[in-house]
């Protein structure tokens, strides 16, 4: 079995490595912007394009005989990729471009949940024009600004954390408006987040266990915000500051919000239903979706797959899913991210690092990292993800952070994930809002 796998980050990494645990033994086929040496040590062949050309990904697919396609990041998916391979043939873990808009707009997702009366959404609302914009936030006691469209998680404006006064929130808002068709207002929740990736095939919907990411770039959620710093999933399959219920709740809006997909666009949606949540004084609230696992969520729940996830793949192509046990290791994992000195805002880009001493005991994943002859060097994003697997977080953290710590070279990480004294803060943090 052939497979061709879009991607080039540690998501798309960990994807390789599920894929090619399976009992298929496929060959992958791995299209790349850059080479990724984890994923090219997976693949029988691998090709270096850019994700808007989808002559050169349909031309990859067929001359290596792909039977499906799984497409890692949201860039391909935005730009239609599914499209043009299903209309190809080749079948794709990933959905078309209409309904990826379930990430690409903030705005078609909040609406979408209004229109079907599922319910999840903070107070909102959606401006093309700056009419109206500041008797909305009048009524509002702390409001948030999203750019409507792909932003790479950093156009999102918070009050109290990003700016202080209505005042600005309306003078980023014009700003906005000048380069994007619309601009979302919408109530500042207070709560803690996380992370649910859903399987689909448009009909079942099969959650992962949830985890908790952390956005900013320093130790106690200090400094700006990054693609994520790392984070960590339990053996119980839940989080320390959730209930049960509140994962059902997300599980929930995601397969209201998979059905309603399907009745907007007479077709189901296929791939992976990530729901960004925030659990609150109030219930769970959804903070946004992507069509896509989460990086570095992804390094949580796959190694601790235990269902064969070719077979998975399969049965979402088929409209089979309902027929699959999909089945995780009762294992704590901690992923912490090794990222350049100067990450997000200045990283250090073209230095040498040395990945020699990382322990067996943790895994290890490629991002954003260059081989050459001579070793490998530092991109401009996230360089290596860090993975401790366990019996308990406790145990999890030791075996990440022990390893993060012995990659050499201008990196820094985040040595608070997954540590106890974090967590308290976290479970404090939700027994206020719950009281
Ligand atoms: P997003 O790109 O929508 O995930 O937003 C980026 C980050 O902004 C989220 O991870 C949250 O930390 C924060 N955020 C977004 N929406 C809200 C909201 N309504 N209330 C509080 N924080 C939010
Ligand atoms: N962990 C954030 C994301 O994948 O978008």
């Amino acid at each position: 079995m052939n497979i061709l796998l879009i991607g080039n980050g540690a998501r798309e990494h960990a994807i390789a490595e599920a894929l090619s645990r399976s009992r298929h033994k496929p060959n992958l086929f791995s299209f790349m912007k850059s080479n990724n040496p984890g994923i090219a040590g997976l693949s029988s062949g691998i090709k270096i394009g850019n994700y808007h050309d989808l002559e050169g990904m349909g031309e990859f697919a067929k001359s290596s005989k792909a039977e499906f396609a799984f497409i890692g990041p949201e860039e391909p998916l935005s730009n239609g990729v599914a499209d043009f391979l299903e209309d190809a043939g080749i079948p794709c873990i990933g959905p078309r471009k209409s309904l990826a808009a379930l990430e690409t707009s903030k705005s078609f997702t909040r609406s979408l949940m209004q229109k079907y009366g599922i319910k999840g959404n903070p107070e909102f609302r959606v401006f093309t024009k700056k009419k109206g914009i500041m008797e909305f936030m009048k009524g509002i006691d702390m409001v948030v600004v999203k750019p409507d469209g792909l932003t790479g998680g950093k156009g999102v404006k918070v009050q109290g954390d990003h700016f202080t006064t209505k005042e600005e929130a309306y003078a980023y808002c014009t700003e906005v408006l000048k380069t994007h068709p619309a601009v979302i207002v919408e109530e500042k929740l207070d709560g803690e987040e996380f992370s649910l990736q859903c399987l689909t095939d448009g009909f079942t919907v099969i959650a992962t266990p949830p985890v908790q990411d952390h956005k900013r770039a320093f130790a106690d959620d200090q400094g700006p915000n990054t693609g994520g710093m790392g984070s960590y999933s339990c053996e119980n399959h839940l989080l320390p500051f959730l209930k049960k219920e509140d994962v059902e709740e997300g599980l929930e809006i995601t397969r209201k919000v998979c059905e309603a997909l399907r009745k907007e666009f007479k077709t189901p949606y296929r791939g992976v239903m990530y729901g960004g949540f925030m659990v609150t004084g109030k219930g769970v609230r959804l903070i946004e979706y992507n069509a896509r696992f989460g990086d570095p969520e992804t390094m949580n729940v796959l190694p601790i797959l235990k269902t064969d996830f070719v077979d998975i793949c399969i049965a979402i192509i088929n409209r089979k899913l309902h027929e699959i046990k999909v089945e995780f290791d009762r294992k704590a994992t901690v992923c912490k991210y090794a990222v350049p000195e100067g990450y997000p805002n200045n990283p250090r880009k073209n230095e040498k690092i040395d990945i020699s001493k990382v322990p067996k005991n943790a895994r290890l994943y490629y991002a954003s990292v260059d081989r050459r002859d001579d070793g490998l060097y530092t991109g401009s994003s996230r360089s290596i993800g860090i993975v401790g697997i366990s019996s308990s977080l406790e145990a999890a953290e030791k075996i990440a952070e022990n390893a993060v710590c012995l990659i050499k070279g201008p990196l820094f990480h985040r040595n608070d994930i997954g540590t106890e004294k974090l967590i308290r803060k976290r479970v404090e943090h939700i027994n206020r809002l719950r009281k």
